[in-house]
């Protein structure tokens, strides 16, 4: 039996970035038709091939569902050629279907990788998320805090008033006790109408997207992927996850996840490095989104290395012969 192979991050993270490419230009013709379920297989289709090329032994740890509900990239299909080091995937070719077929800000093509063993089996539950940027000590905002000591202690540590506190949530009836609570300090609030990966991703980057704080309930899966972008790009993240039955019980268990209280922050979910990769569908305040222009289609990408602390934004130019 040959020996492991190392995770060569350096030299995998541009076919990651190939892989996010290509999700979202199979998904440009769907882009405002209305219809999420075309829209997002065509990002699982293109995401799947591109994956399969890669040289790696991969498996899906975060994907489209379990294995009786998606028939592509489900979690734990494996993926690749199959020749490389053994791989943990966590992906999501749509990162807002619903934004994408309504053309509406901030849909992203999002996948991460690491080395196998080293990601969150995170079961398809809810999860009560709450982001942070770089640069504050660990711990300065925590779940068990309500949002109003959270925003307190947030404008303390950054050195501001709480009007100057801008705090990124999910616009959804569960939230509306947490909405009023917010305001209520005098915080201003970006409401999202969905994709929370990019809603936790813009309070790494505050100065350009305006968003210090992300809060909220959202898939636990998508916690998985944005904890892989902070581990990146430097901020915390903290989720508990949440169950409504025994069948998301059961999920958990499944998953080999026995603390069902367990507070993971971002360490606990991507235990090692990582690299990450998504490219905008629809334009928003992270990425610009697919523009078509008379024989190309345009994508940007993000690609960054939790190694290094490498950010990359490439630009991609693809004719559409
Ligand atoms: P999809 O792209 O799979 O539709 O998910 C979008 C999303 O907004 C996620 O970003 C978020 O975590 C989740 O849905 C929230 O779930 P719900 O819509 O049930 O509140």
């Amino acid at each position: 039996m040959s020996a492991p192979q190392d995770f060569n991050d350096r030299m995998l993270s541009l076919g990651l970035a190939r892989v996010a490419e290509q999700a979202a230009i199979a998904s440009a013709d769907f882009i405002g038709r209305g219809d999420e379920k075309a829209a997002d297989q065509a990002a699982v289709n293109a995401m799947r091939d591109q994956l399969n090329r890669l040289d790696i032994k991969g498996v899906v740890v975060i994907g489209e569902g379990e294995r009786d509900e998606a028939p592509m990239l489900y979690i734990g299909e494996e993926v690749g050629n199959g020749t490389g080091p053994g791989v943990d995937i966590a992906l999501d070719p749509l990162e807002g279907t619903t934004l994408t077929a309504k053309d509406m800000p901030n849909a992203l093509t999002v996948i991460a990788m690491g080395p196998r063993g080293t990601m969150l089996h995170a079961p398809d539950v809810y999860m009560d998320k709450l982001a942070i940027g770089p640069g504050y000590p660990e711990g300065v905002v925590t779940l068990d805090m309500s949002p109003r000591e959270r925003v307190e202690a947030l404008a303390k540590a950054k050195g501001c008033q709480l009007d100057e506190i801008t705090v990124c949530i999910l616009e959804r009836p569960r939230h509306e006790e947490m909405i009023g609570e917010v305001r209520s300090t005098g915080a201003a609030i970006r409401l999202i109408t969905d994709g929370d990966v990019a809603g936790v991703m813009h309070t790494a980057e505050p100065a350009m997207t305006g968003i210090d704080m992300y809060m909220g309930q959202g898939g636990a899966p998508e916690g998985v992927l944005a904890a892989s972008a902070l581990k990146c790009m430097g901020g915390q993240i903290y989720g508990r996850l949440l169950f409504r039955n025994d069948d998301e019980r059961g999920r958990a268990e499944k998953a080999g996840i026995t603390d069902l209280d367990k507070i993971y922050a971002r360490d606990d979910m991507v235990t090692d490095h990582v690299i990450f990769a998504a490219t905008g569908v629809t334009s928003g305040s992270l990425l610009p989104g697919i523009k078509r222009e008379v024989g190309y289609l345009t994508t940007e990408t993000i690609l960054m290395r939790s190694k290094t602390g490498s950010v990359r934004r490439m630009v991609y130019r693809n004719p559409t012969r």
